[in-house]
């Protein structure tokens, strides 16, 4: 397999999304790859890196380039970490464990998401680098704190909170696709929607090998680990509110992170709350439609913020030039979601380290046409960005 992710098979990402598409039923694919609403957010993500130009310097020669950063306290040999995605078991048999251990053997880190389908211990052993953990209060505080301290025990280097779900967004695909019909555990509601899963059966026999629907094994409820839910139940379920960032700040010893910050004044919120850092991010377009791209909301959040916690941010990147822009804008680092879980769709763990190699040789490719030698020198002054921006 792995020798077909190379060559003129699989160029760029989206080659990537199309082999993921080929083996994934619909149902799998569009919850993977869809937004939510009118899906305008998840298209303008990755549009915007388009009205973002680069300057670059001429004349100027660097044969090695240095795409290291470092993000609270931690060091990662690229500029990108891998992004919490849920449901990954559904996608490649024991999932998690093959994106973490893909991100440990380049470098970079693995945040693994509350909504998985293997152990967060599992998952931590997988990796030689760092592995994060994302938080949602699925099932109120006390489930929580048994994921914290599990967290805490096996290693994980810090905490992310996701705050823009309060509810899940409408994705209609997922509904139009037949999700809660497949999830009603009703033979007949079913019955419509099984053909999908039946018309791709190398899929289907990989997820009966691997145990058939996933259960929630970090998220332990009184009469054991969550079984699976709809997104939409499993999120309604998970509002993290100001006061219980507060409570998980106290609980947690190392870094905080919040996710799905837009604004200069939630940016500052979270800073308030005891955040680390925050992610500038619209939840990869799946929550609220029609809020701004990410790229385009990072700018204000950095001048807010950035003096007093690190700014990262993620959603719509595709190419290792995209998380350059990023870096011109003030990141301090991105998270890749999408890019790997096309590789980790189409083939596992070679498909994650092949979305690695892809992104890690493009930035390093745009530094050198760029002419700056380390990622982290990448300046505003790189890029044009429209006037109308803030
Ligand atoms: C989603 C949740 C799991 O976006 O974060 O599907």
């Amino acid at each position: 397999m792995a020798a077909a992710l190379h060559g003129a098979r699989v160029v760029s990402i989206d080659d990537l999304r199309r082999l993921a598409r080929a083996r994934l039923p619909r149902v799998v694919f569009d919850y993977l790859d869809g937004g939510a609403g009118g899906e305008r957010t998840l298209r303008e993500n990755v549009r915007v890196f388009d009205d973002v130009t680069f300057l670059p310097r001429g004349g100027v020669s660097h044969a090695q380039v240095d795409l290291s950063c470092t993000v609270v306290g931690q060091r990662f040999a690229v500029p990108f970490l891998l992004a919490p995605i849920g449901s990954s078991r559904l996608m490649w048999p024991c999932a998690e464990v093959h994106a973490a251990r893909a991100a440990g053997d380049a470098g970079t880190g693995y945040i693994l998401s509350t909504l998985s389908g293997c152990t967060l211990e599992s998952v931590r052993a997988a990796t030689r680098g760092p592995a994060w953990y994302q938080l949602y209060l699925v099932g109120g505080r006390s489930v929580a704190e048994a994921a914290i301290t599990r967290a805490q025990a096996a290693g994980y280097g810090a905490l992310v909170v996701t705050v823009d779900t309060p509810v899940a967004g409408h994705r209609e695909r997922d509904v139009r696709n037949g999700i809660p019909a497949l999830l009603s555990r009703r033979p007949l509601t079913m019955l419509p929607h099984l053909w999908s899963l039946l018309a791709r059966p190398r899929w289907l026999r990989d997820v009966l090998l691997d145990g058939g629907l996933m259960q929630f094994p970090n998220v332990v409820l009184p009469d054991g680990p969550m079984p699976y839910a709809s997104v939409g139940e499993a999120l309604a379920a998970s509002t993290v509110t100001w006061e219980d960032l507060r409570w998980i700040r106290a609980c947690w010893q190392g870094p905080v992170l919040v996710k799905g910050i837009l604004t200069p004044e939630d940016a500052r919120r979270a800073v308030d709350a005891g955040a680390d850092g925050v992610i500038v991010s619209n939840h990869g377009g799946r929550q609220l439609d029609g809020v701004s791209s990410a790229l385009r909301a990072l700018g204000p959040v950095v001048a807010a913020a950035g003096a007093r916690c690190e700014v990262l941010m993620d959603g719509g990147i595709r190419r290792g030039s995209d998380i350059v822009k990023a870096f011109a804008l003030g990141a301090r680092a991105v998270l890749v979601g999408r890019a790997y879980a096309y590789g980790m769709s189409a083939a596992g763990h070679a498909g994650v380290a092949r979305a690695i190699d892809l992104l890690r040789e493009d930035v390093a490719r745009t530094l050198r046409l760029l002419g700056v030698g380390r990622v982290e020198d990448v300046a505003r002054s790189y890029v044009s960005v429209p006037q109308d921006w803030p």
